[in-house]
């Protein structure tokens, strides 16, 4: 299993471009299960998760053809999906897929409402918390799907079709947004969803299904209305930029000081974050290209937080935010609204030299003068780039094992972090 090697220390200087966001190509990837024609979508990154839906999708008979570095490119310009799912040949996906990615779940709102089936294994995923489907399902339901869970797995049937209803969300969730949009858009008549997500992957779906022939007014508002279509056509579209990998970097460059542009980012998409670390004492500053960040001189201040869905502060950026605060001049208190269970990162930045105190859903950061490098453990996707962000700084040397799960949500983050002047390295085996 490949480690990464980190020495702490060195200021960060210098460009990162940013990715297409992970979050918004899952959801595409699945909305190409919509329809029999050709959905070409751009600027997606190159990552684990990417590559395992590709495998998943290919197993319901979904054939995609993966464009990429063309000759002559000169920067990495994020890969080209084409994804035709002309024949769907298979409507269940399967426990050895499934339980891998907790996103794959997601297929089974486009396969209901094309096929008028589909059975698909209980999720697993990133180890953090409980993670039901329970909202999900209610949205099939409302949606005329009768629902079955047998063995692991859940059955949705609509043999006639899915029809249009009124789903009202009792929590704000990612995941059953997007799946009462996928289900909705082919639904007989007109869905208004009820405290919707208001994240922007759920708007960028909502884009590239409206050009796929979609009738979906209100994305990136609490109330969202589909008017049901017949049938989806193709499409092109083009991924929107991670904000999470945009705030992973700029919460890394005010941990080590230096000046960073951030290539690509959209500061609308992250501005709590970014008003988190203009409190923290970075400089941060939209430019035309990107976010500028910047820390020269000035300590870290301490900050209180608390998690929320968008446009709140992201639960996937509270492990970072949290490693940058171990630095903090004073104490720090973040606050975990959206997951219980999302701390397990504190125990590996405590083997750094950290000061975290645990009560319930908020925990507690002394700031502390120096980290020290140690062996630690990644044990999901934003915990383990919290540990890169805190070696990043620590005295010494990091080794951060389990990478696999950095794999998953971060695309080459080694060499974007070493043309930045970070010392980190991959060990491979
Ligand atoms: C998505 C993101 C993930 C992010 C999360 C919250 C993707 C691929 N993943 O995950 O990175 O951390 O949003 O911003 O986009 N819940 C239920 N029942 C359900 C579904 C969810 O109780 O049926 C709860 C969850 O346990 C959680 C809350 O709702 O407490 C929000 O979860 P949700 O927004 O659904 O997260 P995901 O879509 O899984």
């Amino acid at each position: 299993m490949d480690r990464i090697r980190i020495v702490g220390g060195r200021h960060l200087n210098g460009t990162i471009p940013i990715s297409g966001a992970k979050n918004a190509t899952l959801p595409l990837m699945i909305a190409g299960l919509l329809t029999d024609q050709t959905v070409i979508l751009d600027n997606v990154p190159r990552l684990a998760d990417v590559g395992l839906l590709q495998r998943i999708l290919g197993n319901h008979g979904v054939d995609i053809m993966v464009g990429g570095k063309r000759p002559g490119d000169t920067e990495y310009k994020g890969q080209t999906l084409h994804i035709s799912a002309a024949n769907i040949v298979d409507t269940t996906a399967p426990y050895e897929l499934v339980s891998k990615m907790r996103a794959s779940f997601w297929v089974i709102a486009p396969l209901v409402a094309r096929m008028g089936q589909a059975k698909v294994s209980m999720p697993g995923g990133c180890a953090i918390g409980t993670r039901p489907v329970d909202l999900l399902l209610m949205v099939l339901e409302r949606l005329g799907a009768a629902i079955d869970i047998d063995g692991g797995y859940v059955i949705a049937r609509a043999p006639r079709g899915l029809k249009g209803g009124e789903i009202v969300f009792p929590k704000v969730t990612v995941g059953g947004t997007h799946t009462a949009l996928m289900a909705a858009a082919l639904a007989d008549g007109t869905t208004v969803i009820e405290n919707a997500a208001r994240e922007p992957e759920i708007v960028d779906v909502a884009d590239c299904l409206n050009k796929m022939g979609a009738k979906i007014s209100g994305a990136g508002t609490s109330r969202i209305l589909v008017k049901g279509v017949a049938k989806l056509g193709g499409a092109r579209h083009s991924v929107l930029p991670d904000r999470i990998e945009t705030g992973t970097y700029a919460m890394a460059v005010a941990m080590t000081g230096g000046d960073v542009t951030l290539e690509g980012a959209r500061p609308e998409l992250l501005q709590a974050a970014l008003d988190v670390l203009t409190r923290a004492g970075a400089d941060v500053a939209a430019t035309n290209t990107g976010i500028r960040i910047a820390r020269n001189g000035a300590g870290i201040a301490p900050v209180e937080v608390v998690t929320d869905p968008f446009p709140g502060f992201p639960t996937d950026l509270q492990a970072q935010l949290m490693a940058l605060m171990t630095r903090a001049k004073g104490t720090s208190r973040i606050t975990e609204t959206i997951f219980e269970n999302r701390f397990m990162h504190v125990q590996e930045l405590v083997r750094l030299g950290a000061h975290i105190h645990l009560d319930g859903e908020t925990a507690t950061i002394e700031g502390v003068d120096k980290l020290k490098g140690a062996p630690v453990m990644a044990t999901d996707l934003r915990a383990s780039v919290s540990l890169v962000i805190a070696a990043l700084a620590a005295e010494g040397e990091t080794m951060v094992n389990r990478v696999y799960h950095l794999d998953r949500g971060f695309e080459r983050l080694e060499d974007k972090l070493v043309a930045c002047g970070a010392e980190i390295a991959r060990i491979s085996g």
